[in-house]
């Protein structure tokens, strides 16, 4: 049987055990994650060793970032599968703090993010998220304290926005952005998908397929403009109720002066039915 990552749930308990390892010489990477662990995130673990010595998973279900009215009650917890998981792929530790450690009575500082996190896309439709997010990801960065952390390039404007975080807090460690990992179909792996019902899992690859041929298009020199209002009418037609389909730039997410312009990075956001879901490609 693999051995069982060590599970910390208060800080004191998290910082002995890194102490331990900064002792002994060894470097650190994080992987920040909700739970409801899939191959994407076991993706995010074997980059991790491969860049650090010990490899340090967070699952912290984090209320900051969630809306009243959205998911957090529902959002999928399934701790024992995901300790089950970490061990196969050998993580050297589990740091879950429950709410109270996390945002213990009192707490009152958040962070404000802005560029990339204004940038009129996620934010649009959730302004709440960012915020949360970058709260909740400084205090991972400051109490695990890694020489690196790994997001996945499919929530790919909170991968921007935590860079910027890092550098402009001068904290020291690296954001890695890794591929995002698809099903044979196309369909971007994500706890979410677990809301899907048959018929919805059916049409919710149409995403993927019209950040694909959108990319293409304007890859051959089409205007940006008609791919995109192509690309919309896709998804709408397949049955989303479509938030964005947007080409920005890829490293601040502003609106393209120019289809001469680039790094170009695609991004979308639909619902189907009462799955939100996201996903992004490189032009
Ligand atoms: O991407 C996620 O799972 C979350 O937004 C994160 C980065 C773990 C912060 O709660």
């Amino acid at each position: 049987m693999a051995k069982q990552p060590a599970i910390a749930r208060t800080v004191p308990a998290l910082r002995r055990a890194i102490a331990a390892w900064r002792q002994a010489g060894e470097t650190i990477a994080l992987v920040p994650t909700m739970g409801a662990l899939h191959v994407g995130h076991l993706a995010l673990v074997r980059e991790a060793h491969k860049r650090a010595q010990r490899v340090v998973v967070s699952i912290f279900v984090n209320p900051t970032q969630f809306a009243p009215h959205e998911d957090f009650g529902s959002y999928p917890r399934t701790f024992e599968a995901d300790r089950s998981a970490l061990a196969a792929a050998k993580a050297d530790l589990i740091w879950a703090p429950t709410a109270a450690v996390m945002y213990p009575q009192g707490f009152a500082t958040r962070i404000a993010p802005e560029g990339a996190a204004l940038a009129g896309l996620e934010d649009k439709f959730r302004p709440h998220f960012f915020g949360g997010v970058c709260t909740v990801v400084a205090k991972l960065f400051l109490q695990v304290a890694p020489d690196v952390a790994l997001f996945g390039q499919k929530d790919y404007q909170q991968l921007c926005v935590v860079t910027q975080m890092a550098k402009d807090l001068d904290l020291p460690l690296k954001v890695v952005g890794i591929p995002t990992v698809r099903e044979k179909d196309g369909l971007a792996l994500s706890s979410r998908n677990a809301y899907l019902s048959a018929e919805e899992r059916a049409v919710a690859p149409t995403l993927y397929r019209a950040l694909k041929t959108s990319a293409a298009r304007i890859k051959k020199g089409e205007p940006i403009g008609r791919v995109l209002d192509d690309g919309r009418a896709e998804i709408a037609m397949a049955g989303f109720a479509l938030d964005y389909l947007e080409a920005r730039y890829a490293l601040t997410l502003a609106p393209l002066a120019s289809s001469q312009d680039g790094p170009i990075r695609l991004l979308v956001a639909a619902k189907i039915g009462k799955t939100r879901l996201i996903d992004n490609l490189g032009v």
